[in-house]
């Protein structure tokens, strides 16, 4: 496919090129939804010579792109740059009828959970209908959103079947799993393997065009309910791991003994044992919610995933456990919550980003609150979080206080932690500062 929009057409390696008559398109790809996951796979997009449109619903999100405001990696900042000052070929609009002008469509638009721990579907809903207003024969569509099995012939497939569109003949349907990881550049989206399932094998063929310019390499499977299990099975390998890895570090610390070196022993086992590491609770976009989107529809048929449903319930009561182990090495010094100087080091739900969705720091702060501490936080990647009690903005200097505990939650890169020395307690939820004083494992 050509960088000069307009010579490009819906083409792929063994697929007939466009019959006469069929539409050529002035992108090659329109993304929709430029978030942690879409801004990176437009840039990359881009920079492998695809033409592309940004469709974001966010005015401010679509600033904050502008102002090289959005929470990157540096190589990314780099191709955002690259793509800014490439008008012809990248684009960003709030205007959903532009989506006509595109070969490709990706959805990668939020997959949230409420507050109620049920999946919110309505920022999916509401993008698939504007791509089915606006859907025009012989282009691909790829979603990407995380989402229950069956979603996409649900938001997709039939609402296109009524306005006349057949998924494998007029247009090509997939479902394209997200495997990103923002922030940590060792796993790049480029050497990452993409999972496709399509409603026929020719809209896989269209898709794998397309993705095979920013994944290591693309595996089909049979259809699009594969694939949408694939990216649910992952996901809730990782929430079930993760809790067990906790569990055993609560178990590890009753018996006086260091998980962290027994996770590092286990690990030399070359096959069978893949390590996971004890910590806080889990935050983002995935863990703590994917597992909500199969939960929730196996509940519609009265089915039951015992395993899955603990492991859950496990990461929802995470951050109520860390707060109850604040309690309890506060009183190791004879002090209370209730009136205590607490610091919550690194808010963010992982290292080196700004992201704090799901972030077990949030309950946590507000819990520690309500146990009648006061509560201060820092962190270099966030400036202002939003808790129970309103807005907190970080201590930009949390060395100059005595704090009676440190909680440390998030350790980003090249943090100055060397005053923690001073801190007469900590406590560790990272089980990384193996070398401090005072220090306390979760
Ligand atoms: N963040 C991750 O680590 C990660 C990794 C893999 C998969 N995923 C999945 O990818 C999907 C997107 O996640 P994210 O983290 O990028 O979300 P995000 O909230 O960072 O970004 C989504 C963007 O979509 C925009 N948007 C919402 N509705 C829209 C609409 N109708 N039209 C245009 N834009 C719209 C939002 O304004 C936002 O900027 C989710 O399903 C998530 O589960 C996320």
């Amino acid at each position: 496919m050509t960088n000069n929009p307009s010579l490009n057409s819906v083409t792929a390696p063994g697929i007939p090129a466009a019959r006469t008559g069929e539409p050529t398109f002035r992108y090659d790809v329109a993304v929709v939804g430029l978030g942690y996951v879409g801004l990176p796979t437009a840039l990359a997009l881009h920079k492998a010579g695809k033409s592309v449109l940004g469709l974001e619903i966010s005015c401010r999100r679509l600033d904050d792109i502008r102002a090289g405001r959005a929470d990157l990696l540096p190589s990314d900042n780099d191709r955002l740059a690259g793509a800014l000052d490439d008008e012809h070929a990248f684009q960003m609009t709030t205007d959903t009828a532009r989506l006509a002008e595109a070969a490709t469509v990706l959805v990668c638009v939020p997959t949230p959970i409420d507050h109620h721990l049920l999946p919110d579907l309505k920022p999916l809903a509401a993008a698939c209908v504007d791509v089915v207003a606006h859907t025009v024969s012989g282009q691909t569509l790829i979603l990407t959103s995380t989402t229950y099995v069956g979603c996409t012939r649900d938001f997709l497939v039939e609402p296109l079947r009524r306005r006349g569109l057949e998924a494998g003949s007029d247009i090509f349907v997939v479902f394209a799993p997200e495997r990103i990881d923002p922030g940590v550049a060792d796993h790049a989206q480029a050497d990452c393997p993409r999972v496709v399932g399509g409603v026929t094998e020719q809209c896989v063929a269209h898709a794998t065009e397309l993705l095979a310019a920013c994944a290591g390499y693309v595996h089909p499977v049979s259809s699009v309910e594969a694939a949408e299990m694939t990216k649910l099975y992952e996901n809730t390998f990782r929430a079930v791991n993760i809790s067990l890895a906790n569990e055993f570090a609560d178990i590890s610390r009753g018996l006086g003994v260091d998980i962290v070196e027994v996770i590092a022993a286990a690990a030399t086992k070359p096959y069978g044992f893949m390590p996971f590491h004890p910590g806080p609770g889990v935050g983002g976009h995935c863990i703590p919610c994917d597992p909500h989107y199969l939960l929730w529809q196996l509940r519609a048929d009265r089915v039951h995933a015992p395993l899955i449903e603990t492991a859950m319930e496990r990461v929802a009561s995470r951050p109520g456990n860390v707060v109850r182990r604040c309690g309890e090495v506060l009183s190791t010094t004879g002090t209370m919550l209730a009136g205590a100087k607490v610091l919550v080091l690194g808010v963010a739900y992982k290292p080196d980003v700004a992201d704090v969705r799901e972030s077990p720091a949030l309950e946590i702060i507000d819990r520690l609150r309500a146990a009648g501490a006061t509560v201060s936080y820092a962190d270099p990647h966030i400036d202002l979080i939003d808790t129970a009690d309103g807005e907190l903005t970080a201590d930009p200097a949390p060395e100059a206080t005595e704090w009676d505990l440190v909680l440390v939650h998030t350790l980003h890169r090249g943090a100055d932690i060397a005053w923690l020395e001073r801190a007469p307690v900590v406590l560790d939820a990272t089980f990384r500062l193996h070398d401090l004083k005072h220090r306390h494992v979760l």
